[in-house]
């Protein structure tokens, strides 16, 4: 006899972009970012500490507002729709971005676990990886172990793939073990 209901499940979404999509967002990207951006992408001697560098250190900045990155902006607010919808929550409120930065993670390089609690999705564009190298590790809430969750799920981060989950779940990057930096758009939406 099983003792055991299952009574809520949290997804997450996850989707590899068409490709005419992924096609726009680089050349968009091409187009508006300088070459102090793209000179982060060569090599890790700017790293410290093992740790990503961003776009912007103090996470203030709508990145791709504010280099027009449209592509990836109505991409990602239509992923965002899709997700609430799942859950019958999209209801008649507008989502809004309310920031976004590009985070650059070269071999060795790792992240903390950390969540956005003030925001309502998190997501991810996974611009430029060798695929496999450095999970995004996603946490259970439940916490039966001494104020920690031991429950955890790991997707491998594949090129032109958009990751969403709730804003409160805690998160981390492992290890990147592969020689290319890897290039990622993160961003938090908002009611
Ligand atoms: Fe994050």
């Amino acid at each position: 006899m099983n003792n055991f209901e299952d009574i809520f499940s949290i997804k997450i979404f996850r989707k590899q972009i068409d490709v005419d999509v992924v096609t726009k967002i680089k050349q968009e990207m091409n187009l508006c970012c300088d070459d102090d951006i793209y000179s982060l992408m060569q090599g890790n001697t700017f790293n410290q500490q093992n740790q990503p560098v961003f776009s912007d250190p103090n996470f203030e900045e709508d990145f791709l507002e504010k280099n027009k990155i449209n592509s990836l902006r109505e991409e990602a607010l239509k992923n965002c729709y899709e997700y609430l919808n799942e859950y019958d929550a999209s209801g008649s409120n507008s989502l809004t971005f309310q920031k976004s930065w590009v985070c650059f993670c070269p071999r060795d390089c790792w992240g903390h676990s950390h969540n956005h609690p003030e925001s309502l999705i998190a997501g991810v564009y996974y611009f430029k990886t060798n695929n496999s190298k450095g999970n995004l590790r996603l946490w259970s809430p439940l916490q039966f172990k001494k104020g920690v969750s031991h429950i955890k799920y790991d997707i491998e981060p594949e090129e032109g793939t958009m990751v969403l989950f709730p804003g409160w779940m805690y998160h981390e990057i492992l290890t990147n073990t592969g020689e290319e930096t890897r290039v990622s758009i993160a961003f938090q939406v908002a009611w």
